[in-house]
């Protein structure tokens, strides 16, 4: 029989990147490969909660035993969430695009011969987080983002908690030289409200359950 300090417990978990189209065969998006939120949503699952991993086009493929929701655009897994909607937690590990093509072609675009190319307009995407978090008698108990950065980790990241109105912010560096974006390993800073604590370098899937064992305790 399933057991698990999870168990009961929805946990809706955001992965990969988003894809924003610009024509029918051309489209913008990142090199997140959707292995953190994977890991994530595997380790969940293995602490018995029920889990919704709303995905973008990862290129690790979504683990066994949670509800896959998958998804292309910003605005498709914002819906999507809200769909899971009720959890008792959030982890918001996507890669959302920030801006999306408002002018894109439904037939694909052609060179016209003029020299000139097109001009893409964009608009802002949804926060998914920020929205997330925003939420009054729907917000999940415990809502957890991410954040990239290159420099100042902690600072940005502390920032952006208090911006975003999130929980708790999984802080990692992402400058080239560390390898983590694409690799195995992460480095991670857990912002909470109390403070910051830098875990040791591990694998995604240490990180993972590490996580996942936090949420457990803070949902008890
Ligand atoms: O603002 P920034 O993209 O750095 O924030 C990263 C965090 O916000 C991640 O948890 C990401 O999943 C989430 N996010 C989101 N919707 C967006 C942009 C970011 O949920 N449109």
């Amino acid at each position: 029989p399933p057991k698990g300090p999870m168990l009961g417990k929805h946990v809706i978990v955001t992965s990969g990147p988003t894809h924003e189209p610009i024509d029918p065969v051309r489209y913008i998006a990142n090199r997140s490969s959707g292995a953190q939120g994977a890991a994530i949503a595997a380790a969940l699952r293995d602490l018995g909660a029920k889990v919704s991993f709303v995905t973008g086009p990862a290129s690790v493929p979504a683990p066994e035993g949670v509800d896959v929701i998958a998804v292309e655009t910003a605005r498709q897994m914002r819906d999507a969430v809200e769909a899971a909607l009720p959890a008792d937690a959030a982890v918001m590990a996507a890669a959302v695009a920030d801006w999306r093509v408002t002018n894109s072609a439904e037939r694909k675009m052609k060179k016209d011969g003029s020299g000139r190319p097109p001009a893409l307009e964009m608009a802002e995407n949804p926060d998914i987080l920020a929205w997330i978090s925003g939420l009054d008698w729907q917000r999940p108990k415990l809502v957890v983002g991410f954040a990239a950065e290159t420099h100042d980790v902690i600072d940005h990241a502390t920032a952006k908690r208090a911006r975003k109105g999130c929980d708790w912010i999984v802080a990692n560096d992402v400058s080239p030289a560390t390898g983590i974006m694409g690799g195995t390993e992460n480095a991670v800073t857990l912002i909470r409200a109390d403070g910051a604590r830098e875990w040791p370098r591990m694998g995604k899937d240490q990180v993972a359950r590490r996580l996942a064992q936090d949420i457990a305790e803070a949902l008890a």
